[in-house]
């Protein structure tokens, strides 16, 4: 749908995604990184960024975290606004891989159903879902800013994981485990995801 606005119409440009592509011999996608607080993401998309990056490979990280204190500063936590979020960061990442870029989206993205209508922006594989799959517990006794103390302490309320649900996904294309005796590091994980980018003809 075009939302509010009627009698628009598609400009096509003779520069295309492949065009763009094949200029940076890379395939345009988006790797969306969903989790609880402190299950790494942040982290991960750092680490898979810098060792892409390495590799010659052009990336973008869009984090939920930084995004609110721009594009985002006007939502808040609410179920209706965490949907925005999550729709607002789907379209932009989609421009990014349309770019040629592959763009690393790393927020909660807590409703599969939002993550889901993410993922039909995108030509069919384009959008590599990854769910790092951590405890609670685990992400609660690291808590690096102290938030799960503040919702434990009833000063923040509708906290992902304590007073606000995470659905985690059901079909992903990747998940990362952490549990109690299995620590991979950052590195390890960015791995991962490399060779299944690579596995898939992303990296060329
Ligand atoms: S969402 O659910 O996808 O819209 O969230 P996101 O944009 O990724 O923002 C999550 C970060 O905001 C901080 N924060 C909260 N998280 C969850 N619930 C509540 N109520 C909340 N309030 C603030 C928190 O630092 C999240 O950062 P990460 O990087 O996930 O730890």
């Amino acid at each position: 749908t075009n939302g509010k606005a009627s009698n628009i119409v598609w400009h096509h440009c003779s520069v295309e995604k492949h065009d763009r592509e094949e200029l940076l011999q890379q395939k345009g996608c988006v790797v969306w990184i969903t989790g609880l607080s402190g299950s790494g993401k942040s982290t991960l998309a750092c680490a898979l960024s810098r060792s892409l990056h390495s590799l010659g490979k052009l990336t973008y990280v869009l984090d939920g975290d930084n995004l609110r204190h721009g594009l985002n500063h006007d939502l808040s936590f609410e179920a209706n606004d965490r949907a925005e979020n999550i729709r607002r960061i789907g379209e932009v990442a989609k421009l990014f891989a349309d770019a040629g870029i592959i763009c690393i989206a790393s927020l909660i993205s807590p409703y599969r159903k939002d993550r889901d209508t993410c993922r039909a922006l995108l030509p069919e594989g384009d959008f590599i879902e990854v769910f790092m799959d951590v405890p609670l517990q685990i992400c609660e006794a690291r808590d690096p800013k102290g938030l799960y103390k503040l919702a434990r302490a009833g000063k923040i309320k509708g906290f992902t994981g304590i007073d606000d649900p995470y659905e985690c996904p059901l079909n992903c294309e990747i998940v990362l485990q952490q549990k109690p005796g299995i620590c991979t590091s950052p590195c390890e994980m960015a791995k991962e995801v490399i060779s299944y980018l690579d596995d898939h003809g992303y990296l060329r």
